[in-house]
């Protein structure tokens, strides 16, 4: 059956702990793996902007010996001149794996259920498990573990990265706090809170939303922020949500209620005084160049396990 990641639940944990293992043994030895996806091919198609996804992506699979074709969708949208199952049906017949950055999850998931070979999620407005992959690869090289943590997450929480991390803070068992406005266009769907729930019964994880920003630090492994302006987001709502968000950017005194040792994280793109200050992102607890890196490797372990290569 072909598999695909579309959400980081489409993993189990020893599966992500699998494709991580992978990802470490890649960064250290790259060049063991410079031939195999030799003669493979990736579409890549976007529909939003990315650096880090786009570069990473085509990079890495130039150096597992393969090739990656970068497609703009964005003045062409998927399921406009044709229907989104033919796009699948055809591509399958070229490449090996199709990775997609669409605004609309139905779009990703009509891909895969068309789809011949392996779909990859480069973000939708669900989720983001590529990112999620890497990041918690970061966290493991960090704190040598991945047993028992919390991570605070603050902000926008209607949001892909925020909907990933909670499924994967489920799936690990962690504690997890979500600090954003008490408003449902700034908090996680209920589709959301219920798979992460459900999720939350197998292993014991404490995945919660709360409203005040320095008790959700408290205790905190990671403190974690996204962008207040995601993809999309009409520049006419920016004053309204800088507002909103401004109780929860994550300052000096947010990290100093966190453990003393507790690492700050941004999937990037970031803006300085928005959903951290200067101070935090470019201070001595900020690993975001590290988490940056490492989706580099964590995609080539993902492209690798998908295409049954370990
Ligand atoms: N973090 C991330 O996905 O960045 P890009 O939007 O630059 O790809
Ligand atoms: N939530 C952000 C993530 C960017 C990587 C966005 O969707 O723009």
């Amino acid at each position: 059956m072909v598999r695909h990641l579309l959400k980081i639940s489409d993993f189990s944990e020893e599966e992500c702990e699998k494709v991580i293992n992978k990802s470490i043994e890649i960064k250290e030895n790259p060049k063991k793996f410079s031939s195999t996806l030799e003669g493979e091919t990736l579409l890549m198609l976007f529909e939003k902007p990315s650096l880090r996804t786009r570069i990473s992506f085509e990079t890495g699979m130039q150096q597992l010996g393969g090739h990656a074709i970068f497609y703009s969708i964005k003045d062409s949208p998927l399921g406009k001149k044709e229907n989104i199952s033919d796009t699948a049906k055809v591509a399958s017949r070229f490449v090996n794996i199709i990775a997609a950055r669409v605004f609309k999850r139905q779009d990703i998931w009509d891909l895969a259920k068309f789809a011949d070979v392996p779909v990859i999620n480069m973000l939708d407005d669900f989720a983001h498990p590529c990112q999620i992959l890497g990041d918690f690869q970061t966290i493991k090289e960090k704190k040598k573990s991945l047993e028992n943590m919390k991570l605070s997450y603050f902000g926008d929480a209607y949001n892909n990265v925020t909907y990933d991390l909670m499924r994967m803070c489920a799936i690990f068992g962690w504690r997890m706090d979500i600090a954003c406005p008490n408003a449902p266009e700034y908090s996680p769907e209920q589709a959301v809170l219920d798979e992460v729930s459900g999720l939350s019964k197998d292993t014991g994880a404490d995945v919660k939303v709360v409203h005040d920003a320095l008790k959700a630090a408290s205790e905190s492994d990671v403190i974690y922020t996204d962008s207040w302006m995601s993809y999309g987001i009409p520049q006419e709502q920016e004053e309204e949500r800088k507002r909103a968000f401004m109780p929860f950017q994550v300052t000096y005194s947010i990290m100093e209620a966190a453990k003393p040792e507790a690492i700050f994280m941004n999937c990037l793109p970031a803006m300085r005084e928005y959903e951290q200050t200067a101070e935090v992102i470019d201070g001595p607890q900020s690993i975001v160049f590290d988490q940056a890196e490492n989706r580099l490797h964590i995609q080539k372990a993902i492209m690798l396990f998908l295409r049954d290569k370990f």
